[in-house]
């Protein structure tokens, strides 16, 4: 079966992209990365990408006049690579209903927090001074409301008395590029459904991860 051409939208280090690139590097996976763009052209992700034969390209927002040229600007690029799905990965620009509805169920983004707890940003600082126990990430349909979208996976880990927004970020991180590649899988192979604002997975182990501290790395 054809791998879907994916495309990972990324502002910085790009770990969750190299993720990624190491899941879709096994040739049964059902997704292929065919381009990484970033909307800065200092983004470590980018030499990251390269390293891996990735084609790149950069799409600077600030030579632009406005939100819409800017996407369709980069709506141009994902269609000169035949792209067909598009992950965003530390994508650090709002988009615009415009440019969401061009990739409808075709379009994920990756968020620090177990939503909808947590929306936006300094999720690890914000649940820190919670005192919650449990934090996590999810991977989720893009809607024009920010972090808001059907969820599709998602991972908890704990949180410790010791943390700083760091160490919590780290293990955090670590689960992200647990379950981000599952997801894109997911996505690509056909088994996710969007009925009624909600996504249904067609995979016996689509139930949420619980990950213990023993099981994660400390760095992303
Ligand atoms: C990750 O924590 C991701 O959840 C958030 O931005 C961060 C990006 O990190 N959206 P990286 O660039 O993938 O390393």
């Amino acid at each position: 079966m054809a791998r879907m051409r994916t495309a990972v939208l990324v502002s910085g280090r790009g770990s969750n992209m190299a993720a990624l690139l190491d899941a879709t590097a096994d040739p049964s996976f059902p997704a292929e990365i065919v381009l990484v763009l970033s909307n800065r052209p200092d983004a470590g992700a980018l030499p990251r990408a390269a390293a891996a034969g990735v084609p790149t390209a950069v799409v600077d927002h600030r030579a632009f006049a406005d939100r819409a040229a800017f996407e369709a600007a980069m709506q141009a690029e994902l269609e000169r690579s035949g792209v067909e799905l598009v992950c965003l990965a530390g994508f650090m620009r709002v988009l615009t209903p415009w440019f969401i509805e061009r990739w409808p169920d075709r379009l994920m983004n990756i968020h620090p927090s177990l939503l909808p707890s947590y929306r936006g940003l300094h999720t690890h600082e914000r649940a820190l001074a919670d005192g919650v126990r449990i934090h996590g990430c999810t991977v989720h349909l893009v809607v024009p409301e920010l972090d808001a979208g059907p969820i599709i996976a998602q991972a908890a880990v704990p949180v410790h008395a010791t943390d700083t927004p760091d160490t919590l970020a780290a293990r955090v991180l670590g689960a992200e590029h647990q379950i981000y590649p599952r997801a894109l899988a997911w996505l690509a192979s056909g088994r996710v459904r969007h009925e009624a604002g909600r996504v249904v997975v067609d995979a016996p182990e689509a139930g949420g991860m619980l990950l213990s501290p023993g099981s994660l790395p400390d760095q992303g």
